[in-house]
């Protein structure tokens, strides 16, 4: 079984997760577009969606699931999203795609995180995948001499614009041992938008798929 297949399989499996109606936080990422196909054929259930990112948007609309805007929602029941990294405690690193602030800000608002990945996102510990952070555009070389400071090595994601206008730094050799921890020292860095830690606000369930089938985590 492949990678796509195991998200494939992690996607299908989160579809138990949902109630029996209302809203759905919807991420962004290649197993949340095989999330939002498996929605398809049930999408008469739901009232709509709020979505993480324009891309994941399009293909809402697409599928005829309408998305509306997290202002007019207030708290939602479920967050559906896939992830980077994640360790056992479900403390993630997410931001791969860049859709990092708006996912941030959806987790936040969602009583539950159900987080869907391949079994290769499971790791010991957070940091090989290197931790993107969202950054005002004037603040991209103050920000990246900090994260210097804290042992990172910055690399500019170029000729990438967020969905929100701002620019992504990707943090390498970072060994997150602490991840809450560094997640708010990050976030005290002047320009600094979002950190792509889930680590105060983690997922509250992991399904991975593997080629022996979906396994779930809580903690
Ligand atoms: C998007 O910004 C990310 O947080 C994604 O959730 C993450 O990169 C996982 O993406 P895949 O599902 O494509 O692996």
């Amino acid at each position: 079984m492949n990678q796509d297949e195991m998200k494939k399989l992690a996607a299908q499996a989160a579809l138990e997760y949902l109630p029996d109606g209302g809203i759905i936080g919807i991420g962004t990422g290649s197993t949340v577009n095989h999330f939002i196909d498996a929605l398809a054929p049930i999408k008469g259930r739901f009232e709509g969606a709020v979505s993480s990112s324009e891309a994941s948007t399009e293909r809402l609309k697409a599928i005829g699931i309408p998305v509306l805007d997290l202002n007019a929602v207030g708290d939602l029941e479920i967050y559906v999203d896939g992830a980077d990294e994640s360790n056992r405690h479900l403390q993630l690193i997410k931001g791969g795609g860049g859709a990092l602030t708006r996912e941030k800000i959806i987790a936040a608002a969602s009583k539950r995180f159900v987080c869907i990945a391949d079994e290769t996102k499971l790791v010991d510990v957070l940091g090989t995948f290197p931790l993107p952070v969202e950054v005002i555009p004037m603040a991209r070389s103050y920000v990246a001499r900090e994260l210097v400071k804290l042992g990172g090595a910055p690399v500019w994601r170029e000729n990438f614009v967020t969905d929100n206008g701002n620019l992504i730094l990707d943090v390498h050799n970072l060994e997150i041992m602490e991840p809450a921890h560094l997640e708010t020292t990050i976030n005290q860095i002047a320009g600094v938008v979002t950190v792509g830690l889930f680590a105060h606000r983690g997922a509250d369930v992991l399904i991975l798929g593997t080629p022996e089938g979906p396994k779930v985590i809580e903690p």
